[in-house]
């Protein structure tokens, strides 16, 4: 069984990464739990930036292999925003709710493919002994006039998934997983790491 260290602090991403890669005698560990007071500034001015820096700094705290996400929302009226900033839209310490409303406000008005938007993940995997992995996911749609839809967190409330027809917020945990950016970048990774602990032997 080998350790992968997963640098993040939140629960439901160690929870969703543990299922993932039940089946590859992988154990998953919160980096949190392995190093005292963990805390990284994100402040990389691309997705990719911020996860390699998480699952560096993890890898060189631990000495294991680490694996870190960072996921974005890319409006198209907006120019790309809140983008990279996704989780301080509104500000430090901001709710969803407080990043929801700003993004409602600054799109009014607007119509068509200016509402057309974009949900990005990157992941990063990184080793003391071999080289790293990087993989992404996403997943297009536009943004919705008033939230619907009482599940997921973050956006999706205003995120209406192409194909669908209804936000993210309507959809079933395991509709979502299918879907999104994230499931689709973490399947790549589990994918990738299948195929690297093969060729390893
Ligand atoms: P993180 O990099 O996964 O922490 O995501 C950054 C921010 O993007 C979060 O604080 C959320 O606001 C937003 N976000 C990430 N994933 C999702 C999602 O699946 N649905 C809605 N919002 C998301």
């Amino acid at each position: 069984m080998s350790t992968l260290v997963l640098a993040s602090a939140n629960p439901d991403k160690l929870e969703e990464m543990r299922v993932l890669l039940g089946d590859l005698e992988i154990e998953v560990v919160a980096v949190s739990s392995l190093v005292s007071d963990w805390r990284v500034e994100e402040d990389g001015i691309t997705l990719k930036a911020n996860a390699s820096k998480k699952a560096e700094m993890a890898t060189q705290a631990t000495g294991l292999p680490s694996v870190a996400d960072d996921t974005g929302l890319f409006v198209r009226g907006l120019g790309g925003a809140p983008g990279v900033l996704s989780a301080r839209y509104a500000g430090a310490g901001c709710s969803y709710a407080d990043n929801v409303g700003k993004l409602l406000r600054n799109l009014r008005g607007e119509t068509g493919n200016m509402r057309r938007a974009l949900f990005k993940t990157v992941a990063v995997l990184t080793s003391p002994v071999s080289e790293g992995l990087i993989v992404g996911g996403e997943i297009g749609g536009s943004i919705s006039c008033e939230p619907k839809g009482t599940g997921g967190f973050g956006y999706d409330p205003i995120f209406v998934v192409d194909g669908l027809g209804k936000t993210f917020a309507e959809c079933s945990a395991d509709e979502k997983n299918r879907l999104s950016h994230r499931g689709r970048a973490l399947r790549a990774l589990k994918e990738q790491l299948a195929e690297a602990m093969l060729s390893s032997g």
